[in-house]
């Protein structure tokens, strides 16, 4: 029976392991994770992760061949695969801050299993993966600390084999993803033919073999930075298509419709929703990497190239306050502002660069009075999420409590009972005149006038009111 453990027991390592524990019930999974009380919450009934249908493969395959442990040295010492899945979040200080990927916890993740595979019998191996995204060549600055332990041991130690299988599932449709993921990606050296193999084996349980995509090593982790760096392209190029939708009277939607029905740009709509940024853990660190990388290598002009990409994001979040303030009349100063939506993308409880934390945060700086509510996200969260200024956001138990009193309301999150509150009700309760800055373009922007709302959508037609205000620098 082929053993595996995988190393983190976050948002990508649990789901991946427990749909893979699923469809192999030959092998045994176990999940291993250094903080006991992530494990603590794998073995409840209450995930540490909200994903659809989560709970449900969990439930399966939990006591049966899935363990989530914090026992990290043994079940690493047991297993055939090795999967490390930990976290890497951009550097917050130091050399590269701000850009570089921080290897803090990848580097001990290493050791762990440098250390098993030191004390492992002669004649035995383990393959080890990256699902990390990493910078390109992490695979083999891994090998380099196994072979110094190994080496360095004395006592012979095992072999290990080191592959790259990065993770593309998108947040609020893991499940769905990973069972039926566009491709699954394995990279490994020439020599190595034998583990991609048996990885590419435990995958072909359920991944038809044409999705199964076998590269070199560098490739596969390059595939991760790359594919977050498209996609975060895209977004960042429609989104500064809409700053001149709005300079010029075009819309935004009209636009990316007519431009995505060309199938060499893309399959539709996909992902050339114009908004008020993107957010969530991976698209922002992994176009930073991309560029950090570059930089390494002398690439400057490929390097400033990506940064754009996390600049006009930037430039989106920061038009957008501004936008809300210009309406104004140049301050909100002591006004109500109504924030509806805190999480990075509907269907998720996720608020990790999420831009309307940017947009609170903005508009608090100002001296505004934020009102935030989001249907899954909890006080504590949204008051930590929010805290960089000494004012304090107002925290409301629905978006008619948001609203009450406000001067203006942002919808911040695509999440579908904003397109269909009372607007009537909430306009009743709001200052006048009554604004709404919908960063998501899901409100009927032509109802909302009716009723009497000003009304500002990303990349959209403005109304004469914004036109007329004097611009915010
Ligand atoms: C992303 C990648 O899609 C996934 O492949 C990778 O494994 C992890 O990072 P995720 O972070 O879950 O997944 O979110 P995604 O659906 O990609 O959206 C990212 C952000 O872009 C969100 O804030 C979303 O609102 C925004 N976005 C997306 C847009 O603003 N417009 C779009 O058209 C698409
Ligand atoms: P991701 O989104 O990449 O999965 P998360 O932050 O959700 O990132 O999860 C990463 C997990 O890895 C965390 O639960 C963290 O405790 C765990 N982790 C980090 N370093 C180690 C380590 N050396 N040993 C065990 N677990 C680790």
């Amino acid at each position: 029976m082929v053993k595996i453990c995988c190393i983190g027991a976050g948002y990508v390592g649990g789901p991946s392991m427990a749909v893979m524990a699923l469809k192999c019930p030959a092998i045994e999974v176990a999940v291993v994770d250094g903080s006991r009380p992530r494990i603590d919450a794998w073995n409840s009934d209450r995930l540490p992760v909200l994903e659809p249908g989560l709970d449900a493969v969990v439930r399966a395959c939990r006591g049966r061949n899935l363990t989530f442990s914090a026992d990290v040295d043994r079940h690493v010492a047991d297993a055939d695969i090795v999967f490390v899945s930990v976290n890497t979040p951009t550097k917050a200080r130091g050399l590269g801050a701000g850009r570089a990927p921080d290897l803090a916890y990848w580097e001990s993740a290493a050791r762990v299993v440098a250390a098993a595979a030191s004390r492992s019998r002669p004649g035995t191996g383990k393959i080890v993966v990256e699902k990390s995204a990493v910078p390109v060549r992490t695979a083999e600055a891994m090998e380099r600390i196994l072979q110094a332990h190994v080496t360095g041991s004395g006592v012979g130690g095992g072999s290990f084999q080191v592959l790259s299988n990065p993770e593309f599932f998108s947040e609020g449709t893991a499940v769905r993803d990973l069972l039926c993921p566009d491709r699954v990606v394995i990279g490994g050296r020439d020599t190595d033919a034998g583990a991609v193999r048996a990885l590419a084996d435990v995958y072909a349980h359920w991944v038809p073999e044409d999705r199964i995509v076998t590269t070199g090593l560098r490739s596969a982790e390059l595939t991760k930075l790359a594919a977050s760096a498209l996609l975060a392209q895209r977004v960042s190029s429609v989104n500064a298509l809409s700053a001149l939708c709005e300079a010029t009277g075009a819309d935004i939607s009209d636009v990316a419709r007519a431009v995505g029905s060309d199938g060499r740009v893309g399959c539709g709509m996909w992902f050339l929703d114009a908004g008020v940024g993107f957010g969530g853990p991976s698209l922002r660190r992994d176009v930073l990497s991309l560029a950090y990388a570059c930089e390494g290598h002398g690439l400057h002009e490929a390097a400033e190239y990506w940064r754009q990409v996390v600049a006009v994001n930037e430039y989106q979040k920061g038009r957008f306050v501004r936008r809300v303030v210009a309406s104004m009349l140049g301050t909100v100063a002591g006004k109500k502002v109504a924030v509806l939506g805190l999480v990075f993308k509907k269907g998720v409880r996720d608020t990790r660069e999420s831009p309307a934390v940017d947009v609170c945060r903005g508009l608090l700086a100002d001296g505004a009075r934020v009102s935030v509510y989001d249907p899954v996200v909890g006080e504590t969260q949204i008051r930590m999420d929010t805290a960089a200024v000494e004012v304090e956001v107002e925290v409301a138990r629905d978006a008619y409590e948001a609203a009450d009193g406000a001067h203006g309301l942002c919808v911040l999150t695509e999440w579908d009972e904003f397109r269909t509150l009372d607007y009537h009700r909430v306009f009743d309760g709001m200052m006048r005149p009554a604004f709404v800055f919908d960063g998501r373009n899901v409100v009927d922007a032509g109802e909302l006038r009716e009723i009497g709302f000003v009304v500002y959508a990303v990349g959209k037609p403005q109304d004469a009111w914004l036109n007329g205000m004097p611009a915010v620098a």
